[in-house]
């Protein structure tokens, strides 16, 4: 059965319908004859709201059974539509539990039908039985149903969002599958249009294909209702919260119960829609022959946050500095904690960071003293509402060739980490206070898989758009990379002029090693971090700063002393590799800023300690060291 090609159906529709019968027409007709015969006397209550529907809509004077159902057989407008709501509503995906309320749906409407009277409204996804009830609680509107066939079975999440996609084309082109579009006529229009949504409320209602082919389709319908400065509503019914980077709080009109009424900025929309489905294909292709840039510069931001230690505080300079030499002049914002001192503070400002001083916040569900425990703090970004854009970066990364055109990209902007989910450590974002509360509404109940912001944040916005890898590059060698594999990639770390956009220095900060030889090499756990040829890349980084700023990148006793110690486990070991045989040239080694400067009675100290403990490998590990607050 030719179902998906199946002509437009708003309810005003039937003359044209009559005129143009094409053959998939006839397919359904042939199965409505089914329907009428099984449905006929069992569906009373459904026939009377097509009654009502049908009296709304003014087609027939008068109205006896029989002529009703020859009208029915004739025109075949409602039984059509009578079928394909209530079989199509089988489809387990789209049926949506939500308890409809019309006193709700009636509020969050109010306001928009006291200006006019008969609006015009498009329901999606509502039954026959709603569709009446539609009909009288707004006698005085057009009420209409759009169909949308549904999505195919083979289209999942992961099919959407996939792990991998060849970016950078080398043996294919990476496709999105589509969606079934809502059908419409041409030059139809609504000033509502209604969704129900289905949301399970179980873990992972996000990440609903249904629910965002039904969202994506709210969006299409409201664009295309968008001439001249008409205004368009679109309300959902759910229980749970819509998209919210394609349904913005900030243009939540009202929300009443489980009825969500928006008043979408549909310029906004229009371009969103431009985007793939999902990351299944890049947002912004590798290669692009041009690239779009934003408009208001001045209400865009690059942004980082530092709290809880003062580790990450050359890493910031740094960061901001190599902004600035990839040629972009546009605000740095930093939101540091209390644990920064005004020392530290003038050093970010030096840099070129704009300072804002914030409160963190707490994981609920982390341990206390956990690693990650204060990682929400990373919400507040929201809260920089005179920035319509920003770009987040992580402290621990570099900026090798401009990335400002990133900032004509939508929220959650960001490259693939593992599964379904982006990595945080570069995205862009659009500040706004309603999402920020989003946010920590949602704090107690949903759980990070990894405890940190990422989780978190890939737990809310689900529908995010992928930019290519070299926008975050991760300094990572799988275990299962080959040797050329691992080549390559070295050579992208080096290459010079930077083919890399962004460079993200995972594991041991460069900054807290010494600068002769990346020291994740000396450590048994972070070995697959190493790195000399990025490790020397942020190094020319640092000696293009100032020398001021290159003060803020001394080493601690403390840290000296876990270098020293990594580097005899390695000798202990025997590592093949032969870092720990090289001397140590760094005269960061022989600089102390610190009243107690003698490092190597640390070590001592600490190897009667762990003789004790063999649990505690990495003394160089920031995790560690943070444990010694400034
Ligand atoms: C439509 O949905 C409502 C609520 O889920 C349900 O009570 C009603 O029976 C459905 N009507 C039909 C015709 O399936
Ligand atoms: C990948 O993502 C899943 C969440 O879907 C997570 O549970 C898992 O730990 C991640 N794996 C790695 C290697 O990060
Ligand atoms: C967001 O909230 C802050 C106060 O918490 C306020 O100063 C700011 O003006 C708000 N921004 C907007 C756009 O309303
Ligand atoms: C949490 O924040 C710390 C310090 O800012 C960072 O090193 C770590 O990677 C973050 N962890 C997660 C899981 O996001
Ligand atoms: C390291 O320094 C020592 C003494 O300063 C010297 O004997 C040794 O040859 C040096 N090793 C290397 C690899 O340069
Ligand atoms: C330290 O460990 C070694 C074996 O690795 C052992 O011979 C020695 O007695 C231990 N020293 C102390 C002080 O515990």
């Amino acid at each position: 059965m030719e179902q998906r090609h199946r002509p437009a159906a708003a309810a005003d529709d039937t003359t044209k319908r009559r005129a143009t019968k094409s053959k998939s027409f006839k397919d359904v007709e042939n199965y409505e004859v089914l329907v009428l015969e099984k449905n006929c006397g069992c569906k009373f209550k459904s026939l009377r709201y097509l009654l009502i529907a049908i009296v709304s809509a003014t087609f027939l004077t008068l109205l006896t059974p029989t002529l009703y159902e020859r009208q029915l057989q004739s025109s075949s407008r409602y039984v059509d539509v009578d079928w394909i709501w209530d079989k199509t509503g089988a489809d387990p995906r789209y049926v949506s539990s939500a308890d409809v309320q019309w006193a709700d749906v009636y509020t969050a409407i109010e306001d928009v039908s006291a200006g006019n009277r008969e609006l015009k409204i498009g329901l999606l996804n509502f039954n026959s039985t709603e569709y009446g009830s539609w009909s009288r609680i707004l006698p005085e509107s057009h009420v209409s149903i759009v169909r949308l066939e549904h999505a195919k079975d083979s289209i999942t999440w992961p099919k959407l969002y996939p792990e991998w996609i060849d970016e950078e084309e080398e043996s294919e082109i990476p496709s999105c599958p589509s969606f079934p579009e809502p059908n419409g006529r041409r030059g139809a229009w609504f000033d509502v249009i209604a969704v129900k949504l289905p949301c399970t409320r179980v873990a992972g209602w996000s990440r609903d294909v249904a629910r965002l082919h039904l969202q994506l389709s709210a969006a299409k319908l409201a664009v295309a209702s968008s001439r001249g400065n008409r205004k368009v509503h679109v309300l959902f019914v759910t229980d749970c919260f819509p998209i919210p980077n394609l349904f913005p709080c900030k243009n939540l009109v009202k929300h009443e119960g489980n009825a969500w009424l928006y008043r979408p900025d549909l310029k906004a929309v229009r371009e969103k829609l431009r985007l793939p489905v999902g990351s299944c294909e890049l947002a912004i292709p590798l290669k692009a022959k041009a690239r779009l840039f934003s408009v208001d510069r001045r209400r865009e931001a690059y942004a980082t946050i530092l709290h809880s230690a003062s580790e990450y505080v050359c890493g910031a300079i740094t960061a901001a500095q190599s902004i600035r030499q990839a040629g972009s002049t546009r605000d740095l914002v930093i939101l540091v904690d209390n644990t920064i001192s005004d020392h530290h503070r003038r050093g970010l400002e030096a840099a070129g960071w704009k300072v804002r001083i914030i409160e963190r916040i707490r994981n609920p569900k982390a341990e206390r003293d956990a690693y990650n425990e204060w990682n929400y703090s990373k919400f507040r970004l929201w809260q920089l509402t005179d920035y319509d854009k920003i770009i987040f970066i992580d402290a621990d990364l570099l900026i090798l060739r401009n990335v400002d055109f990133l900032f004509a990209m939508p929220e959650i902007t960001a490259t693939g980490n593992n599964a379904t989910l982006f990595n945080s450590g570069v995205m862009v974002i659009e500040p706004s206070n309603c999402t920020f509360q989003l946010l920590m509404e949602h704090i107690n109940e949903i759980t990070s898989y990894n405890g940190g912001d990422q989780g978190y944040l890939n737990e809310i916005f689900t529908w995010w758009h992928r930019i290519p890898k070299h926008m975050n590059f991760l300094k990572h060698f799988w275990e299962g990379d080959s040797e050329e594999a691992k080549a390559k990639k070295t050579q992208l770390f080096g290459a010079d002029p930077p083919n890399l956009y962004v460079l993200h220095y995972l594991g041991l900060k460069p900054w807290l090693c010494f600068r002769d030889y990346d020291c994740n090499w000396n450590n048994f756990m972070m070995r697959e971090f190493a790195s000399d040829v990025a490790h020397s890349r942020w190094w020319k980084t640092h000696d293009k700063m100032p020398r001021k700023l290159q003060s803020y990148c001394l080493l601690r006793t403390r840290q000296k002393a876990g270098l020293e110690w990594d580097r005899r486990q390695a000798e202990k070991a025997n590592l093949e590799d032969g870092h720990w045989r090289r001397n140590i040239t760094d005269p960061r080694l022989k600089t102390c800023f610190e009243k107690f400067c003698f490092w190597e009675s640390m070590l001592w100290h600490w190897g009667e300690a762990k003789n004790q403990t063999k649990s505690n490998p990495a003394p160089a590990t920031p995790a560690t060291m943070s444990l010694s607050s400034s």
